[in-house]
């Protein structure tokens, strides 16, 4: 496999387990030194050790709540010590909850706004402020649910939308800084938060198996547009969802 990201650092945000993962792997295997930041340390720094095995390479797990500013600079700060440059970032953390409209109080709106989008809006400051001069690449990870959506999941669904809104503003003052933005929508993929999704279990929702995705379908993806092979394309969005959102 050609090795696009030698000599890069990345960091891959809620990458302990699910999709996040994978991509770290993925980035990993072709060249990169991961950084995981996740809320949960101990995983954190187990899927990094089994990375940087895998392939080789240096790879850390770092300690950070996406959704808290000062832990976002904090991630961003102890990275430039220790390998002195940062070229890729994957906002990939997320959480999901589901709740009709007329239960949502506003503490339940913070907690999925704060990691879903506040969370890739502190990192893109960081990418701003830091990113050399050659600049360097931005991947948000949203969801189909950003451009269709189902009964419960109002916050989410408003989460990834206004993600796609940011990825657009920021692949415009990017332009200056060399810095692309794009996003990927991942349709239904075989993690834990997939089968976890209560309108699943209750039957309010069905999918056919045909229609379920891996993780590694999306790290293929995000390598992609993290790549010089993705080096006109910014601002874009990009679904990898077996075809879900094109059917009627
Ligand atoms: N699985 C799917 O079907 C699917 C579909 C569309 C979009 N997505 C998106 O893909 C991304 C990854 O989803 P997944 O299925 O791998 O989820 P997951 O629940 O398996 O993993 C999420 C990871 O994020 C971490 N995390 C949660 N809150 C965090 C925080 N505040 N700070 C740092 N890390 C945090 C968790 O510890 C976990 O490691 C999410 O943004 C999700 O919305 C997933």
């Amino acid at each position: 496999m050609d090795e696009r990201f030698s000599g890069k650092v990345a960091i891959v945000t809620g990458a302990a387990g699910g999709i996040g993962a994978a991509i770290a792997d993925r980035l990993a295997r072709e060249g990169a030194t991961v950084v995981i930041a996740d809320l949960d340390p101990a995983a954190a720094d187990a899927k990094a050790k089994a990375i940087g095995a895998a392939h080789g390479r240096p790879a850390i797990g770092l300690a950070c709540d996406v959704g808290d500013e000062g832990q976002v600079e904090a991630c961003v700060e102890t990275i430039l010590t220790k390998f002195s440059r940062l070229d890729i970032i994957v906002n990939n953390a997320g959480l999901m909850t589901f709740k009709p409209l007329s239960e949502w109080v506003s503490e339940d709106w913070y907690k999925v706004l704060r990691v879903d989008l506040l969370g890739a809006a502190f990192f893109t400051k960081q990418a701003f402020l830091h990113m050399a001069a050659s600049g360097g690449a931005i991947v948000n990870i949203a969801s189909v649910h950003a451009l269709e959506t189902s009964a419960n999941a109002a916050p989410y669904s408003a989460a990834k939308a206004a993600l796609l809104s940011l990825t657009r503003t920021t692949s415009i003052e990017g332009r200056a800084r060399n810095i692309r933005a794009n996003a990927v929508l991942p349709g239904a993929i075989d993690t834990p938060m997939l089968w976890d999704n209560p309108n699943l279990k209750s039957g309010a929702e069905t999918i056919d198996k045909a229609d379920v995705g891996t993780p590694e379908d999306i790290a293929a993806a995000v390598a992609f547009l993290a790549s010089d092979d993705a080096k006109f394309i910014t601002g874009t969005t990009l679904a990898v969802d077996g075809g879900r959102l094109a059917k009627l």
